[in-house]
């Protein structure tokens, strides 16, 4: 594939199909993210892949439940069930399914891969930056094979306990910075929705336009984010 298409349909997958992910393909993957820039190629990063294993096991039943807690928690906070949310099928109600199904059955993802990183001091923006190239290698190339995955912070409500059921030393330089699950998708991969180029990218200055920043033929968009002229 195509390094450039790959990376416009590296989508959130939050279905899979239960077809286990063969060892060759994992090796692949995780090989891509193990191949990510770090600062002074410190490579810090860590990677747990949660298959079929007694901690496996564990640690998927700890994951469910802070998947489920997070969502029930959020999906009062920000109003899913209030407006349109209340219309059958509007964006906002499949938003709302998409995320019950996920989390209902989130344990059972083929592959379940947690991100760790080595916090050699005081965790700070460019430190805990170290691990989202990995991160986002792996999803490459995971869309690559034709798998798919999302970037989840399921671990959150349930750290210490999760921490203990991998054996993750008790040292709090070590910390647990992702939650992503892989699969095969159910339905298709397809092209990611971003804010218009010109909207993001300026030349010379502050919100000025660049104008070669033109969408390619074909771009989706969304409105999702920061107001466009913060000068307003
Ligand atoms: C740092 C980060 C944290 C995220 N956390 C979650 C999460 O906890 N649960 C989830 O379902 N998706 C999570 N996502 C996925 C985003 O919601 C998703 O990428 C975004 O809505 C854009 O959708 P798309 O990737 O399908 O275009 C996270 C993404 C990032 C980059």
């Amino acid at each position: 594939m195509d390094l450039l298409e790959g990376l416009a349909t590296t989508r959130a997958i939050r279905r899979y199909r239960p077809d286990p992910i063969p060892e060759d393909d994992l090796a692949r993957i995780l090989f891509a993210a193990t191949r990510a820039p770090s600062g002074s190629n410190r490579q810090g990063f860590r990677f747990v892949v949660l298959r079929d294993g007694e901690k496996a096991q564990r640690a998927r039943e700890l994951l469910g439940r802070g998947a489920r807690t997070i969502w029930e928690a959020k999906r009062v906070r920000d109003g899913y069930d209030a407006g349109t949310g209340a219309v059958d099928k509007s964006p906002k109600a499949r938003m709302a399914a998409t995320m019950e199904h996920f989390t209902t059955h989130f344990h059972e993802a083929p592959v379940i891969v947690l991100a760790a990183l080595w916090c050699h001091r005081e965790p700070d923006l460019e430190l805990g930056g170290a691990v989202w190239p990995a991160v986002q290698n792996l999803l490459l190339a995971a869309r690559g094979l034709g798998y798919g995955g999302v970037i989840t912070g399921w671990h959150g409500p349930c750290l210490a306990e999760l921490r203990a059921a991998i054996g993750m030393p008790d040292d709090p330089r070590w910390q647990l910075v992702a939650t992503i699950p892989l699969g095969r998708p159910v339905g298709n991969h397809g092209s990611v929705r971003r804010r218009p180029i010109a909207e993001v990218v300026f030349e010379d200055g502050w919100e000025q336009p660049a104008p070669w920043a033109i969408d390619p033929p074909g771009t989706r968009f969304t409105s999702a984010g920061p107001p466009v002229d913060t000068r307003r």
